[in-house]
């Protein structure tokens, strides 16, 4: 059975005492309210792994991410963290490739490859973002190119790599628009997505791959989204920094 996991993805956002205090209410709503196999992680600003680990460490069922993480283990990369200063401290997760990378770091699919591996290399989960632009939505083979997302950053992953994997299906229309991809627009891609897995690795493995949905997930639309069957849990930015909706959206799940 794959994993089912609800990650929040604050991006830039809270001050170290707010962060404190959406943490503290996220691990104690999640341990009065939650039931059944979901896992949580909270991908945080890296500046406060540290301190919220105290928080969730312990605490059933949550866990934490990085946002990024570069390629190289170390070395004159000012501004940087590496793979393994996140192994070091302890953090599970770490989101590679979303789209915001992609779009203002112009991170390619070559340099998430290398990504990819660092991560894997030093044991780390890697949440690999892919996801279309609107306008290769409207006008070209939008279901291709995400494909080619795939092939060109794991496709060089043997298969038990690619089971440290979890893929984060997120259409850069949707991201922070409000516009949802509809169930159906994501069960869609979904399959594909496991279809392109399966045709590589087979379909023992890709049946084992958790793919997430990501892009204005909200209380109100989770657990139609979550209901399809290639859709194993979101990746939720804006409503992550709510406590009360995040947490509707890991109960929808
Ligand atoms: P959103 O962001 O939920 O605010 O659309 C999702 C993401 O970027 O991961």
């Amino acid at each position: 059975m794959r994993k089912k996991i609800v990650a929040g993805n604050w991006k830039m956002n809270k001050t170290l005492d707010e962060a404190i205090a959406l943490t503290s209410e996220v691990v104690n709503m999640i341990k009065d309210e939650v039931s059944g196999q979901v896992e949580v992680v909270l991908c945080v600003p890296s500046l406060y792994l540290i301190t919220l680990k105290k928080y969730t460490d312990g605490a059933a069922k949550i866990s934490l991410g990085a946002q990024n993480c570069h390629e190289k283990p170390s070395g004159a990369y000012t501004g940087e963290i590496s793979a393994p200063m996140l192994k070091a401290i302890g953090i599970p997760y770490v989101i590679i490739g979303h789209s915001e990378r992609r779009q203002y770091f112009g991170e390619t699919n070559e340099q998430l490859a290398e990504k990819i591996n660092i991560t894997l290399e030093n044991g780390l989960t890697p949440i690999f973002c892919c996801g279309e632009s609107l306008d290769q939505r409207e006008n070209h083979d939008f279901i291709g190119f995400v494909k080619n997302q795939i092939t060109e950053s794991l496709f060089h992953l043997d298969a038990g790599q690619l089971a440290q994997v979890v893929v984060a299906y997120e259409p850069i229309w949707a991201i922070g628009t409000g516009l949802t991809a509809s169930a159906e627009q994501a069960q869609e891609m979904h399959a594909a997505l496991r279809g392109h897995l399966a045709e590589k690795y087979g379909s023992d493995v890709a049946e084992e791959i958790s793919i997430l949905y990501g892009g204005s997930v909200g209380a109100a639309n989770a657990a139609e989204l979550f209901a399809n069957p290639d859709v194993d849990g979101g990746l939720v930015g804006g409503a992550s920094l709510k406590s009360r909706d995040f947490t509707d959206i890991v109960k929808a799940r």
